[in-house]
């Protein structure tokens, strides 16, 4: 039994998500976490092999907040089964704390994996949810975007504790995505933000409400299939960005990179501080974009469509 989940970007949105404005995500289809279920000894339990990182738990043996151990835990309680005994082994091609949705991924995989081993499909929505449990022991307080988009595998307009909306992308959406090689801690990025608004709630909650404006105009340029405005709005969400101070000058000059070489438009991605950016850029121009941030120092450049 075999299962996949993809990685995803933020488009738009992040930060200002957690505070109740809207985002929108796109999943990353050729980056992705792969989970297999295998059967095992009577009497063996389920071990939890992540194979990237070396490392093989047993469940009985794990703690309460080891993140593939809850996820398989809440999954059993869901479906009301005791634990088999079998192997569950992830593989994961996405980078870790690089804001691409690596903890999703491995989550969303996973369930799916344990699920159809027990002779069970998950909706969306469930494993969605459970995903999101999981989600809490990575990130704290997440808006829940990275389990949505990941489950649902669409380009989605999420507003936090609001139904998703799937958007429909009717022009093929040329993104590339760059690793500043920095890795950032989510959590500690998202506490940041939130104990700076705590000592200044009016200028925070500004650029949020600009975000969330941009993020409203961008779903419009989408629509209207219209890359360049699309551009424009990347750009100025960047800016944003840089106010509420979670860009670095690594992300910066990937940034500037991206937009000399030709992209509609380019920010960072994720919570930031390290992590990725991303710049659209229309085809033609991708493998021009993609050299140029590679000469940058970028320490990897995917380029992902979504359709
Ligand atoms: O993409 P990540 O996993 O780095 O999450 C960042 C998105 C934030 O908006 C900063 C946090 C959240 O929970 O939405």
């Amino acid at each position: 039994m075999e299962s996949s989940a993809p990685g995803k970007v933020i488009l738009c949105g992040e930060h200002s998500v957690v505070y109740g404005e809207p985002a929108i995500a796109v999943p990353v289809t050729a980056l992705r976490c792969r989970a297999r279920m295998e059967p095992a000894m009577p009497g063996s339990g389920l071990l939890l092999v992540a194979a990237d990182l070396n490392q093989r738990t047993p469940l009985r043996a794990a703690a309460p907040d080891y993140p593939l151990a809850a996820l398989a835990r809440l999954v059993l309680e869901h479906l009301n089964c005791g634990e088999p005994d079998a192997v569950l082994t992830i593989h994961s091609e996405l980078p870790i704390a690089a804001g691409l949705g690596s903890g999703a991924a491995v989550s969303v995989a996973a369930a799916r994996a344990l699920a159809g081993f027990l002779g069970h499909v998950l909706s969306e929505e469930v494993v969605s949810a459970l995903a999101y449990e999981v989600e809490k022991l990575h990130h704290g307080t997440p808006s829940g975007i990275d389990n949505t988009v990941i489950a649902w595998e669409r380009p989605v307009f999420f507003i936090k504790g609001q139904t998703p909306e799937v958007l429909a992308i009717n022009v093929p959406l040329c993104l590339l995505i760059a690793d500043s090689g920095f890795p950032a801690a989510t959590r500690e990025v998202v506490a940041g933000v939130r104990q700076r608004r705590e000592s200044d709630p009016d200028f925070y909650n500004t650029r949020f409400a600009r975000i969330g404006a941009l993020v409203r105009r961008a779903r419009i340029a989408l629509e209207q299939q219209d890359l360049s405005a699309l551009g424009q709005m990347l750009d100025a969400n960047h800016a944003l960005l840089v106010e509420i101070g979670v860009s670095t000058p690594r992300l910066e000059a990937l940034v500037q990179t991206a937009r000399l070489a030709g992209a509609l438009g380019a920010k960072l991605t994720g919570s930031g501080m390290g992590g990725n950016i991303i710049a659209l850029v229309p085809m033609e121009e991708a493998p021009a974009v993609a050299g140029a941030l590679r000469a940058a120092g970028a320490a990897h450049v995917w380029q992902t469509v979504t359709t």
